[in-house]
């Protein structure tokens, strides 16, 4: 009956991604369950799933478990299991401490080991096995992220009538930086075999094109890359800005909910009715640039130009990547700057800066965007950065200024909001200030423009535009050649 089940379980959409996106939860009867998870790419691909009762496969979290493949919310998912040491040498390491600083302008330095290269080869290789049993022939294919590139080129030598798109979540670097990568060829060979790789920026694609013509055998044209004949893959790749987004109808409809709304005038009264909120909401991950937000707030209140009494800053910063060193490092200095900022500053009766080591679900997460009058988007290095999208999202009441750093992708689209460099202390002070002291009208019209964009390119419009390209491009990929 294998063939029979093969059918049965055959797709014409496959998602590959890391993570699936359910989370494990203890149901009340003490057994355990999965989650649909909140979170960026999850929300983006769930309508495209449930329209093409799609699978999708990804790791489920526990370590050292095989699990088989169960329905979801109509999503069929495919678990692929990793060990104690995949994490350490795959996740952990070469995602997570070569790749993911590599591809973040190097904020801290990329640790190069040939253990965890070979790791990673081996489960891209595991998750490509996986996508080649369950997919339909001529099925589409969508990889996702980092952690899988050679992903697309695995797939493509093993099933050329595939559609593969590749996305790619975080930012491609710039060339001389790019070149450091022991397996920089490796890497762009296996970006290469999709069809279509989509970037958040416009800048990020002809990165990764030049990236091609400096280091591999391709030739580029526009935005397509063709092989040289001696290349075992003979497929055109296209590279192309996709700039993710939100779900605008959902944020939109959660931030009128007069429980959500309640619940934000509860925030601000708990917090003893500040004259500012001021919010920030990350992963705590060292590109988000938190302590330069920090930093610049201290200074603020230290000079008086906030006025200890008036105001409080929210900051949300999400456990991530706890066992990685540099993210233990990290933990200890935000927590270090937050006992200086309190220490300092706070009196009995009234905090400056309420420090959130969690993460909350994203009704909470409304009620806070809806609380703040600011909200500071400080990163060094972000992909795209939803927390600002979301903000503007919420704010339909057009109150709220959004400060936003020039080094995301969203500051390419939400050019209403007051941008600053994160690295110039004495600069995003100022613009900080402007934000607090912004008159409402001011703030009104920024918001309206910026909600008008967001609506009109929104996580549906971003999936359909992607899909809709990699649909259009005809596949000239041929059968790897034998020699
Ligand atoms: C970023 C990456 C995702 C990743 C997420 C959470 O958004 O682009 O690929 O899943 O961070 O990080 P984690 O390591 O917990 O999956």
């Amino acid at each position: 009956s294998t063939q029979g089940d093969r059918a049965s379980t055959a797709s014409d959409f496959v998602v590959v991604a890391n993570r699936l996106p359910v989370d494990r939860v203890t149901n009340p009867d003490g057994t355990q369950g999965f989650r649909r998870s909140p979170g960026g790419l999850v929300t983006a691909l769930e309508p495209v799933m449930a329209a093409s009762e799609g699978a999708w496969v990804g790791w489920h979290g526990g370590v050292d478990e095989e699990l088989d493949s169960f329905d979801k919310d109509g999503i069929h998912l495919v678990p692929v299991p990793l060990s104690e040491d995949d994490l350490e040498l795959y996740y952990e390491g070469f995602s997570n401490s070569t790749l993911w600083p590599l591809y973040h302008d190097v904020i801290v330095p990329p640790s190069y080991h040939r253990t965890w290269w070979d790791r990673y080869k081996k489960i891209n290789q595991r998750f490509a096995d996986a996508v080649l049993r369950i997919a339909a022939p001529n099925a589409t294919v969508w990889v996702h992220d980092y952690q899988l590139q050679l992903v697309p080129r695995l797939l493509r030598l093993a099933r050329p009538d595939l559609k593969i798109g590749f996305f790619l979540h975080i930012p491609f670097p710039a060339a001389s930086l790019f070149s450091q990568l022991p397996w920089r060829k490796q890497i762009l060979q296996g970006l290469a075999g999709a069809d279509l790789v989509g970037f958040q920026r416009e800048t990020d694609a002809s990165n990764f094109l030049r990236c091609l013509r400096r280091f591999t055998d391709y030739q580029t044209k526009g935005r397509e890359a063709t092989p040289s004949l001696e290349n075992d893959l003979q497929n055109i790749c296209r590279a192309d800005a996709h700039p993710i987004s939100i779900d605008y109808e959902q944020i939109q409809r959660l931030s009128r909910d007069p429980q959500i709304i309640a619940r934000a005038a509860q925030i601000r009264h708990e917090l003893g009715n500040p004259k500012t909120i001021m919010l920030g909401v990350d992963r705590l991950d060292y590109t988000k640039g938190i302590r330069h937000r920090l930093k610049a707030y201290g200074e603020l209140l230290a000079d008086e130009q906030l006025q200890a009494g008036e105001v409080c800053l929210i900051q949300v910063a999400s456990p991530s990547r706890e066992n990685v060193g540099t993210y233990i490092e990290l933990r200890d200095q935000v927590e270090l700057m937050v006992g200086q900022i309190t220490g300092q500053h706070d009196t009995l009766s009234h905090t400056t800066l309420r420090y959130l080591h969690h993460s909350y679900p994203l009704r909470e997460m409304i009620s806070l965007y809806l609380a703040a009058d600011v909200l500071l988007v400080t990163a060094l290095r972000d992909g795209m950065n939803l927390v600002a999208k979301e903000y503007v999202a919420a704010h339909q009441d057009g109150r709220g200024v959004l400060v936003l750093s020039e080094f995301t992708g969203a500051a390419d689209q939400l050019t209403q909001s007051v941008l600053v460099n994160p690295h110039d202390i004495d600069g995003m002070k100022v613009k900080i200030m402007e934000a607090v002291n912004m008159d409402e009208t001011e703030q009104a019209k920024r918001m309206k423009r910026m909600n008008h964009h967001l609506k009109e390119f929104d996580v549906a419009g971003w999936s359909d535009r992607f899909l809709s390209e990699l649909a259009e491009i005809n596949s000239k990929s041929a059968p790897a050649k034998e020699n």
